[in-house]
């Protein structure tokens, strides 16, 4: 899925956040959003969520506003991992539940996933009790495991031990590789940009001028 914003602003009251964006992210590729603290990178994935809905300018979805149908093709995953008060493998089914796909193909794409993070000794446990490392594993599963179109990801891999990050950075990678999706994902390492992005978009908040 393209991504593509046209003069877009963002205020939080008399504050602004970032004015006239133009920018586009292109199908199948990794993009990293850099900048520093304050820029606001998570504020502007959360607008091309849709989580956040009160901006000006256009967001355009392979050239179509958001709608239900697009939404339901896109993903996000957060700085602090949002897992469900159930057990590992309910939560990385859920997205597939709520998609209402045949429960055999439930069980067969949930089964493969956990195999592939090699966790099958915790399916059956609770995901909130997981380390760190082990939780955003889990979330990133939870976010792929539906095929979207476009994933978001918001610092996900910060804080947390070094062989989980390079287990998801390669999960995404794949993913972005093997099946043409888009990422949109926030970095402060320089390696990992460096080595994982396509393309770095800077974004420099409203007082310096924007994207370049
Ligand atoms: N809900 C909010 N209400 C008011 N100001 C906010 C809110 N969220 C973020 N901000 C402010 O907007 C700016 C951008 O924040 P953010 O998008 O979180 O930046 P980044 O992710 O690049 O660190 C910051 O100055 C921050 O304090
Ligand atoms: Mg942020």
């Amino acid at each position: 899925m393209e991504v593509r914003l046209e003069q877009v602003s963002k205020r939080y009251g008399q504050k602004l956040v970032f004015e006239n964006l133009n920018e586009t992210f292109e199908s199948g590729k990794i993009t990293g959003l850099v900048g520093d603290n304050g820029a606001g990178k998570s504020t502007l994935l959360r607008l091309i969520a849709g989580l956040d809905t009160d901006y000006t300018g256009h967001i355009y979805y392979n050239g179509q506003p958001l709608s239900k149908p697009l939404y339901q093709q896109m993903t996000m995953v957060f700085q602090t991992p949002y897992l469900l008060k159930r057990s590992v493998y309910d939560n990385i089914a859920y997205p597939l539940q709520l998609r209402h796909r045949p429960s055999a193909e439930i069980k067969q794409k949930t089964d493969a996933m956990i195999a592939r993070l090699g966790i099958e000794k915790l399916a059956k446990q609770y995901a909130h009790k997981l380390s760190g490392g082990e939780s955003q594993k889990v979330a990133l599963a939870r976010a792929l495991i539906f095929e979207p179109e476009l994933v978001l990801l918001d610092e996900p891999m910060s804080g947390i031990d070094a062989a989980s990050v390079s287990f998801m950075e390669q999960m995404i990678q794949e993913y972005a590789r093997e099946y043409r999706k888009t990422v949109i994902m926030i970095t402060h390492n320089a390696r990992q940009a460096e080595e994982l992005c396509d393309r770095i978009v800077h974004l420099h908040g409203a007082s310096t001028g924007g994207v370049c």
